[in-house]
């Protein structure tokens, strides 16, 4: 299989040495539009399965010329640009795999989870496969709901839940991944939340809660944010009683009270604002005084937790079972030269890019992390190198959402 990697960032470098390293991928494109990233990284791939390209997706022709012979596209640039990417699959009859939506569209005005997969039958009309929201939250967080909601009988709440206890040398704030998604993310977007049958929308930062992560991340307060799961567990994993699906990540109390100051000053948009002769924007204010997440690498010490919770019951008995993954921020670095984030993010899309080469997924059509069959999934996540793990906790101790 040939694989065209679009974008060799740290989450695109990891997937693509993943794929490479199993022998039904023959070869992998990479490429980018800083012409230095795949060069770096093609060295890093066996001996003949690397090609470099500098491209610019938003370029239609030479996305479509770089298509031509190709048999899965891994999009690892930014969630804006994957309804362009998609539509150059359908034209030219690639498969396809990405690792977030961008949107929602009546906030920011780009495409949400509903408009990739509302491309199923023109996917399925193609015979071709189109793998959406596979990193690790959504994806492998995605896969966890979907094998718990298997090993219950009935499932009444659903909760992602993603801790990092990490510090980093020299640097006050340190989103671990972009910083604007990180602030849009936080301060923007009004949460989605599944409950009772429906997708509600909270103020942002508005819901926290304290949750202990196994060892060695431990306690943390966490906070709902928005984030597909939200949408996709009520979408596909409520037919065994689902009354609630939630996500929430861990943030540092002097990041939220950073953001939270930001709003009460009447900071928390985008528009231009005139001061002293002179206009700015303050999110890009804010994300311009943050450091990159390539800034990071090698500097962030710690671990980062992703699971899933379920709450429901198997055999007529309460169960609360959580499944999850960790990542050591400093062993990512030693084994990949990433932080935690594109360790954890990279594995899980390979992981799906793996299963459609091996023909574990034969379904056509736009295919979510929860349509599909979780076990070698689950597998292939071991095998390279994002081992997970199950705990059972505390039955009588619900979430308090
Ligand atoms: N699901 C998850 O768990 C999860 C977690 C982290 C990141 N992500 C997603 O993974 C993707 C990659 O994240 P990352 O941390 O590697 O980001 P990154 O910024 O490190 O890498 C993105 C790469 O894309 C390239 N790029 C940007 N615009 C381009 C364009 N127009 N044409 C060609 N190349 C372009 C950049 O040069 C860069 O090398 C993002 O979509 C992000 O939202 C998902």
């Amino acid at each position: 299989m040939r694989v065209l990697q679009l974008g060799v960032g740290s989450v695109g470098e990891v997937t693509a040495r993943t794929l490479a390293s199993e022998p039904e991928i023959t070869k992998v494109v990479l490429a980018d539009i800083d012409a230095q990233r795949p060069a770096a990284v093609a060295g890093k791939l066996p001996a003949g399965k690397a090609e470099t390209l500098r491209l610019d997706v938003r370029d239609t022709p030479a996305l479509t010329k770089a298509l031509a012979g190709v048999d899965l596209v891994v999009n690892a640039v930014i969630p804006e640009l994957n309804l362009g990417i998609m539509a150059a699959c359908l034209e030219t009859g690639t498969n396809y795999l990405d690792m977030a939506a961008a949107g929602p569209r009546d906030v920011v005005g780009t495409a949400d989870v509903d408009e990739e997969l509302a491309l199923d039958a023109d996917f399925k009309k193609k015979g071709l496969t189109a793998l959406v929201f596979f990193g690790i939250d959504p994806g492998g967080s995605d896969v966890f709901a979907r094998s718990l909601y298997d090993q219950f009988d009935t499932v009444e709440t659903l909760t992602i839940l993603d801790g990092d206890n990490s510090c980093v040398d020299g640097v006050n704030y340190a989103p671990s991944f972009s910083p604007s998604t990180m602030v849009e993310e936080c301060l923007i977007l009004p949460p989605y939340a599944f409950e009772n049958g429906e997708l509600i929308r909270r103020r942002p930062l508005s819901t926290s809660l304290e949750f202990t992560f196994p060892d060695p991340v431990g306690r943390l307060k966490v906070w709902n944010v928005d984030h597909e799961e939200s949408q996709l567990m009520g979408r596909f994993l409520a037919g065994k009683g689902l009354k609630k699906g939630n996500f929430f990540i861990a943030l540092d109390q002097s990041w939220v009270d950073l953001l939270l100051t930001w709003r009460k000053l009447g900071f928390d948009h985008n528009k231009e604002i005139e001061f002293a002769g002179c206009t700015f924007r303050p999110l890009d204010l804010l994300v311009s005084r943050l450091p990159k997440s390539i800034d990071l690498i090698g500097k962030m010490h710690g671990s980062v937790c992703v699971g899933a919770l379920a709450e429901g019951t198997i055999g007529g008995k309460r169960v609360r079972r959580f499944m999850y993954q960790i990542t050591s921020h400093d062993q990512a670095y030693e084994k990949y030269g990433v932080q935690g984030t594109g360790l954890q993010t990279g594995v899980p899309a390979a992981c799906a890019g793996i299963m459609l080469a091996k023909g574990l997924v034969k379904e056509k059509g736009v295919l979510a992390p929860e349509q599909i069959d979780p076990q070698p999934f689950l597998d292939l996540m071991t095998t390279h190198g994002t081992p997970w793990a199950v705990t059972d906790l505390p039955p009588d101790e619900a979430l308090p959402i």
